[in-house]
């Protein structure tokens, strides 16, 4: 087992790796992880090593539905041992029937919350996030209904993702309005190169008590160390989807963040991650994996080596402006 720490998901009771595992590669086509089999090898590995917060969706997978179907089935005798997180509100084309739009409606999400719990094979849901604003239903509508699901016992706490600074205030505050449960976490791309969550995310998520989990945290995988000016493996996201990526990488930041890693002795994945970590509010790194031996690595990789505050702030600096 590797030797991680866990933190609570904001001001909750509910504690998660400090790494935990993203899933949205569960079922991509041309993937390790594509199949079941390659499913349950990421899985168990990252059981096995101690990682024990999963964050998947709805939507993830070739075909909608199909990260959760494959992770039912991983998950079925070990259940107990995660804290099991998905999300609803993005467009399922149609697998939850029309829907208008008004995802975050108490018509729709009740049929999105029986849809998931059926695929993943499960009486209860850990952590059921709102994926995206819903700009038709008024929030007090979705938070009435999340609110029943929790009585309900079909969930046990509720967070949201993508929403904006002023958005998470809104929430908030009508939660206290209506006396419902508030929203304990908050999803939000960030990583060393997209850092605009600094901007009114973070403050708001660190005035309310959320925990924060940071989506895209090695941007696709480009802070794994293995890529570089000239490319990188042929079978990675980055090489076979998004090659822009490399090419509009600011390359002459990244080799000096090498450099002051080279320095320390300590990988580029092992700082990315001790940045991250260090950043206030943040729960939980929901990096994605492909293959066992890289989820083994993320845990093994997160407590090598601890950052000085003048080295994390000397790392934000370094990508405050990167070229
Ligand atoms: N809320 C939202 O709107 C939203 C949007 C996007 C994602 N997310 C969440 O965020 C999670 C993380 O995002 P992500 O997985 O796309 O991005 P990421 O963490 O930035 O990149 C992870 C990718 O890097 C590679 N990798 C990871 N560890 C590695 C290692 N030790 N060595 C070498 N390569 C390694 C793997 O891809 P390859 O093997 O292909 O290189 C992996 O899929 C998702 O699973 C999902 O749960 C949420």
């Amino acid at each position: 087992m590797a030797n991680i720490e866990y933190r609570t998901l904001g001001n909750s009771g509910l504690v998660v790796s400090t790494i935990g595992l993203g899933c949205n590669n569960f079922g991509r086509p041309n993937t390790a992880s594509e199949t079941q089999a390659g499913t349950d090898a990421v899985i168990h590995a990252a059981i096995d090593a101690g990682v024990t917060f999963f964050d998947t969706a709805d939507i993830y997978g070739g075909e909608r539905g199909l990260s959760e179907t494959l992770m039912g089935n991983s998950l079925k005798r070990r259940r107990n041992e995660i804290v099991l997180a998905t999300k609803f509100g993005m467009d399922m084309a149609g697998a939850n029937g029309p829907d208008w739009g008004a995802r975050g409606s108490r018509r729709y999400v009740r049929l999105a919350v029986e849809a998931s719990l059926r695929r993943l094979q499960t009486d209860w849901i850990d952590l059921y996030q709102l994926h995206t604003p819903d700009h038709t239903t008024p929030i007090e509508e979705t938070l009435s209904v999340l609110d029943d699901l929790i009585t309900e016992g079909k969930v046990r706490y509720i967070g949201h993702s993508n929403l904006s600074g002023w958005q998470i205030a809104d929430a908030e505050y009508k939660a206290v309005l209506g006396g419902h449960p508030k929203f304990i976490s908050a999803q939000n791309e960030y990583s060393l190169l997209v850092r605009g969550a600094e901007l009114e995310v973070l403050p708001a998520v660190n005035a309310y008590g959320l925990g924060f989990l940071p989506f895209f945290p090695l941007y696709n995988g480009l802070f794994t160390g293995k890529f570089s000016r000239s490319g990188g493996p042929a079978d990675s996201r980055i090489m076979s989807l998004r090659p822009h990526l490399l090419e509009t990488a600011p390359w002459d930041t990244i080799e000096k963040y090498e450099a002051f890693c080279a320095e320390r002795g300590v990988s580029m994945l092992s700082a990315t991650l001790a940045w991250l970590l260090a950043q206030p509010g943040l729960s939980s790194v929901i990096a994605g994996a492909t293959k066992p031996e890289q989820i083994l690595q993320n845990a093994t990789a997160a407590t090598e080596w601890t950052p000085t505050a003048a080295e994390v702030a000397e790392i934000s600096e370094l990508f405050a402006n990167p070229s």
